[in-house]
């Protein structure tokens, strides 16, 4: 299920559902919700979701999830109901409740939403190291060299994936875990994008930036001035100094002295699967 709206026919799919009673009261409450936001019930935004009825997890879970107990890789909902589905202009957890896999890469997993500087490979090695998950063979050339997963999805992907990414580049988990100072280059690319939902979500990434709240960009102006607009936040970074410690710089198109390979990201966004994608809300 790639849209918001869905969440009951998405649900039917988990084992939850399945196997078991699972049921959005589960989770959300009519009247007793914590906030009005989402109208969860307490303490349901968190692993307790999950414990509630998966309690062998309990006291163990950094165990399972090969992240401290305390790391937002080690909350349940994090890997098991990722950001994947896409409606009001945002994307919103899925309610598939399933565990992240290479099978269908038509939808991004939960690993490489957190982990923006990674590939797939480097997923597939640690699904099979950690939870000893099969190794998926990689179709095509460009999965298997060291493009980050996240970088294919925002620039190549359908306009859903590239929504769904811009939205994850936003997130403070994903960059605790990728680092924060390569992001802007790429998004760049989306701010002409032709879909404006892509551009608006671009857009509101953008300015999540520290320096890059105020920056001049209208999603809705002329192509002209927003390619302009484009350049010049391009500008703003090429400017400014960036720690690039520990980043896989080929793996996020920069070149090896921290400027960025513009012409690739270019390439990458002209390469995007151009599948017309209408969201009826
Ligand atoms: C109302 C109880 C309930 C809740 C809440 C619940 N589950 Fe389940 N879940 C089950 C039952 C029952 C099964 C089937 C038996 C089993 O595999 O343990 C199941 C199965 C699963 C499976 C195995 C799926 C498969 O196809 O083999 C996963 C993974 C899972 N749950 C994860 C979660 C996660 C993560 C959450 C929180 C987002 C969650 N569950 C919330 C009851 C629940
Ligand atoms: C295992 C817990 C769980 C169950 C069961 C569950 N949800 Fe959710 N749901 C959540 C969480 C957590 C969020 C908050 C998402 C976020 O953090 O962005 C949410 C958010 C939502 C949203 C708001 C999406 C948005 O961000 O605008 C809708 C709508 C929704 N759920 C519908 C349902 C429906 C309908 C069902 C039953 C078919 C259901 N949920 C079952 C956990 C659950
Ligand atoms: C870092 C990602 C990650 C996090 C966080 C995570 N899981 Fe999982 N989980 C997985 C993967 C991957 C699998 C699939 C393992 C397999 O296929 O053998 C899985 C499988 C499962 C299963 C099905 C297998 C089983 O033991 O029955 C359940 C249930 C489950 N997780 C529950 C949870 C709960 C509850 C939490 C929170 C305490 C959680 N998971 C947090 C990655 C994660
Ligand atoms: C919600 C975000 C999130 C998700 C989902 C997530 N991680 Fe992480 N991960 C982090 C953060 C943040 C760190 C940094 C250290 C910490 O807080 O645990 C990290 C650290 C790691 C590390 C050690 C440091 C490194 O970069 O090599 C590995 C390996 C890792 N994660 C693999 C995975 C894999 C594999 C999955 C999917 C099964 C996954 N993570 C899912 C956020 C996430």
């Amino acid at each position: 299920m790639r849209l918001a709206g869905r969440e009951f026919t998405a649900m039917q799919d988990a084992g939850c559902y399945v196997n078991g009673t699972i049921a959005c009261t589960s989770c959300h409450s009519m009247h007793a919700y914590e906030d009005t936001a989402d109208q969860l019930s307490p303490g349901m935004r968190s692993s307790r979701a999950c414990l509630q009825c998966h309690s062998k997890y309990e006291g163990r879970i950094a165990e399972h999830t090969h992240h401290g107990a305390s790391s937002p890789g080690s909350d349940c909902l994090n890997c098991h109901m990722p950001h994947t589905s896409f409606g009001l202009l945002k994307s919103i957890r899925s309610h598939r409740i399933d565990s992240p896999s290479l099978a269908a890469l038509d939808r991004p997993n939960a690993c490489n939403l957190c982990h923006l500087d990674k590939s797939l490979d480097w997923t597939n090695d640690h699904l099979y190291n950690w939870y000893g998950i099969a190794l998926t063979e990689m179709a095509s050339e460009t999965d298997t060299d060291d493009l980050a997963a996240a970088v294919g999805y925002l620039l190549s992907g359908d306009a859903v994936q590239r929504a769904v990414m811009a939205n994850a580049f936003a997130s403070e988990d994903a960059r605790a875990a990728s680092g924060d100072e390569w992001q802007i280059p790429l998004l760049v690319h989306l701010l002409d994008d032709p879909y404006s939902a892509v551009r608006f979500v671009a857009e509101k990434t953008i300015r999540s930036y520290d320096g890059f709240q105020d920056v001049d960009y209208d999603f809705l102006a002329p192509s002209t001035t927003r390619r302009a607009a484009a350049d010049q936040i391009f500008l703003q970074w090429s400017n400014q100094q960036s720690s690039l410690d520990g980043i896989n710089l080929r793996s996020v198109l920069l070149n090896a002295d921290g400027t960025a390979n513009s012409e690739q990201a270019k390439r990458l966004h002209e390469q995007r699967d151009r599948r017309p994608i209408e969201l009826p809300e």
